[in-house]
Order: C-alpha cells, then sequence, then structure tokens
C-alpha cells in the first residue's frame, strides 16, 4: 500500500474510532468494538487483543480480555514475560519489527513476525495494554503506532469515567 493511501486508511479508521466511541455505553463495549474494527479494517493487523491487569493480583498479571484472531495460549502473562510484560511494567510503548529477533518474545502464533504493545493508563497508572500482531516483518509504522496508542488512550479514560 502506498504512503498516502495508508494515511487515509489510518484516517478513516481514526474517525470510525471516534464514532465508535461515541456509540459505546462501557469500556467493556469500546474494547471489543476497538478489536473488531482494528482486526477487520487494518490488513495487516492479525491478532488484536486486550490483556488488563487483575484487579488486586499479586504478583501482578495480565489477563486476556477481548481479542480477534487466533487462540492464544497466553491468557495470563506476568509482568516478567513477554513483549506484554515489558509494555505493562515499563509503561511505554513497545513496536517489535521482528519477533525472531527478541528474547523477550513470546510466541502466539508461529505466523506472528511482528508486534505492538501499547500500555492503556487509568489514573496515571498502567491498568492493561492493546496488544496487535501481524503476519508482516515491521508491519507498525510511526501512523499504526498513533492510530493504536489514540485507541488506548480512549479505552484509559473510558476506564477513569467507569
Ligand atoms: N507475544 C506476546 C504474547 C501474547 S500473544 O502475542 C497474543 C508477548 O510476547 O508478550
Amino acid at each position: 500500500m502506498a504512503t498516502t493511501e495508508k494515511t487515509s486508511k489510518i484516517e478513516d479508521v481514526r474517525k470510525e474510532v471516534n464514532r465508535l466511541n461515541s456509540a459505546a455505553h462501557t469500556a467493556d463495549q469500546l474494547m471489543e468494538a476497538i478489536t473488531l474494527l482494528l482486526h477487520e479494517k487494518m490488513l495487516k493487523y492479525n491478532w488484536v487483543g486486550f490483556y488488563m491487569l487483575e484487579p488486586g493480583a499479586s504478583p501482578p498479571v495480565l489477563v486476556l480480555g477481548h481479542y480477534q484472531g487466533a487462540m492464544t495460549p497466553h491468557t495470563r502473562i506476568h509482568l516478567h514475560q513477554g513483549i506484554c510484560g515489558a509494555a505493562a511494567s515499563s509503561g511505554k510503548t513497545v513496536v517489535v519489527d521482528d519477533v525472531k529477533s527478541d528474547p523477550r518474545y513470546l510466541a502466539c502464533s508461529l505466523e506472528t513476525k511482528s508486534e505492538i504493545v501499547v500500555p492503556i493508563f487509568v489514573d496515571g497508572k498502567v491498568a492493561g495494554e492493546l496488544d496487535i500482531d501481524s503476519h508482516f516483518l515491521a508491519a507498525f509504522g510511526f501512523e499504526d503506532r498513533e492510530l493504536v496508542e489514540d485507541c488506548a488512550q480512549l479505552v484509559g479514560k473510558r476506564l477513569e469515567s467507569a
């Protein structure tokens, strides 16, 4: 896809995310709608899912929530495990262009080649994250990162006002 084509695609998806945010009654509905939208419209987003920190769990653990794509064996992830654990414990977006070269990577599907994980903040603290896998190397550029970070931020705001 040419760069301008991708830019306009991402713009359309961004507008749709804002529409879904207005239509959703709960954060849970918004999370489900975001997984469906990103998985359907962003052709390189082959697995899209939320992991949320289990309230009160000690040690902290990320629990799989709404997702679209193949079933994953990783339904509970501790913070010292995987790209998911790295994003949640650092509070920073992690983009991995080639999962084979990252020793932290927990394999979900043999087809996955790149991954982005964006933390979700609620009242300034990490409450979960939005995780996306692609069957393509380096699928997540700057605009993808902005889009996924926007989605994570909207969910965080909805959780704050819940
Ligand atoms: N690859 C992730 C595990 C979750 S699956 O991708 C759905 C990780 O390394 O943490």
